[in-house]
C-alpha cells in the first residue's frame, strides 16, 4: 500500500506516509510551558504508528500566541519541554516537527498589543492591531530565526512556518488583510516579502540537511482574496527555500467554505503539480480509501489526518493489520499483532 511507503526529505525518512498535521491542544500554562497532557497525547499518536508528527503552533512571541494556552518557542527555557515530546515520539520510529507561529491579528492571549499588517480587526470580537512598523518586522523576523534555532536544539527532525490561517504571515500574503503602502503591501511580490525575509532567516538558523515546511492556505475562499492562482506564484518564488508545501485553505476572514471529504486536495494537487514541489493534503481526509486515491494519483505526497487522529490514534497500526501488510509494531504491543493476518 502506497500509504505504507518511505518517505524521504533530505536527511528525514518517514516509515509512512501520514502524518498529523498541528492541532493547537489549548492546553498549556499561562506561560507556553509543555506538561504531560501535551507529552501523552503526542506519544500516542507514535506508538500509534503516525510517519510524521507536527507539534501544534507554538508561538514565537508572547503576544504571537493564539490563546493564553499555545504553547512557546520565545525563549531557551522552552527547550527542554519540547525535547522531551520529540525524544518522546521519536522512541517509536516516528519523526517530529513543530510549527512555528506568530498569530498576527488573531492573538486573544494577553497582551499589550497584537501585530499584523494593517490595523483591521478580524470582527468585532478581537482587539484591533497595531500596524506592524517596520522596526517591528526586523524583530519578529529575529524571532522566527530564534524559535527555529530552539526547535533545532529541542531536537525536532523537520520544521513547518505557519503561513496559513489569517495569522501573521498569511496576513501579509492577502490583500484583505494588508493594506500597506510600503514595500511590504500592493503587488503580490511586495505581499510576499515578509514570508521571504522569514524564510531567509529561519533558513539561516535551522540545519540545511534537515526539511523546512510551509503551511499555507491556498485561497481565502472569497473573491476578494488569495486564490490558488496567487499561492503558486507565491511558491514559486519561496520554493527554493521550502522543502514541502503543507496546503490548507482559509482563515484569513469569514468565509463560506463547502466541506466534504478530501475537499482541500485539489489545492495541493495544483501546488505539487504547477510548483513541481512535494505537498500534503490535509482536510476531511478519513479512510483508507481516500488516502489511497490521493497517493495512488499523486495528488499529493503526504496525507494529513487531524481530527480522525485525535478519534483514533492507532488509526495507522490498525490498517496495517487490517491490511496483512508487514508492519513494526511497538514491542509491546507485539503480543496482539502475531504475524501478517
Ligand atoms: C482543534 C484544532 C486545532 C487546530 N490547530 C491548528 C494549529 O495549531 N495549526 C494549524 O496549522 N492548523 C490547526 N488546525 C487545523 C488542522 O491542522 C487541520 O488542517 C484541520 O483540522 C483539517 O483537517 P482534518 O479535517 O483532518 O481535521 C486545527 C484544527 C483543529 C480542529
Amino acid at each position: 500500500m502506497e500509504m505504507f511507503k518511505p518517505f524521504v526529505l533530505k536527511d528525514m525518512t518517514l516509515k509512512n506516509k501520514i502524518v498529523l498535521p498541528p492541532m493547537d491542544t489549548y492546553c498549556a500554562d499561562n506561560e507556553g510551558n509543555v506538561n504531560d497532557i501535551h507529552f501523552n497525547h503526542y506519544v500516542s499518536r507514535a506508538m500509534g504508528g503516525v510517519g510524521l508528527i507536527i507539534v501544534e503552533a507554538t508561538a514565537i512571541t508572547q503576544n504571537g500566541r493564539i490563546s493564553d494556552h499555545c504553547l512557546g518557542i520565545w525563549e531557551d527555557s522552552k527547550i527542554p519541554g519540547l525535547k522531551r515530546i520529540a525524544e518522546g515520539c521519536q522512541r517509536y520510529g516516528s519523526k517530529v516537527a513543530i510549527q512555528i507561529n506568530h498569530a498576527g491579528r488573531k492573538c486573544t492571549a494577553k497582551a499589550d498589543f497584537t501585530l499584523a499588517p494593517s490595523a483591521i480587526a478580524f470582527d468585532e470580537t478581537y482587539r484591533v492591531p497595531k500596524e506592524i512598523t517596520k522596526d517591528e518586522i526586523k524583530e519578529v523576523i529575529i524571532q522566527y530565526g530564534s524559535a527555529a534555532r530552539r526547535a533545532s536544539e529541542a531536537g525536532y527532525d523537520a520544521l513547518e512556518v505557519h503561513g496559513a490561517h489569517g495569522y501573521l504571515i498569511s496576513e501579509f500574503l492577502s490583500p484583505i488583510t494588508n493594506k500597506r503602502t510600503d514595500e511590504y503591501g500592493g503587488s503580490l511580490e511586495n505581499r510576499a516579502r515578509f514570508l521571504i525575509e522569514v524564510l531567509k532567516e529561519v533558513s539561516k538558523n535551522w540545519p540545511s540537511q534537515k526539511p523546512l515546511l510551509l503551511r499555507v492556505s491556498a485561497t481565502d475562499h472569497l473573491p476578494e482574496g488569495m486564490k490558488v492562482e496567487d499561492m503558486v506564484k507565491i511558491i514559486n518564488m519561496v520554493k527554493d527555500k521550502v522543502d514541502i508545501v503543507h496546503v490548507s485553505t482559509g482563515g484569513v476572514a469569514l468565509a463560506p467554505i463547502k466541506t466534504y471529504p478530501g475537499y482541500q486536495v485539489k489545492y495541493a494537487d495544483i501546488i505539487k503539480k504547477e510548483c513541481q514541489v512535494p505537498t500534503i493534503a490535509v482536510g476531511l481526509i478519513r479512510t483508507e480509501e481516500l488516502i489511497n486515491e490521493i497517493l495512488g494519483n499523486e495528488r499529493a505526497d503526504l496525507v494529513a489526518m487531524g481530527r480522525e487522529l485525535f478519534r483514533n490514534p492507532y488509526f495507522v497500526v490498525q490498517t496495517a493489520w487490517n491490511n496483512g501488510v508487514e508492519y513494526d509494531y511497538p514491542d509491546i504491543y507485539k503480543p496482539a499483532f502475531p504475524g501478517k493476518r
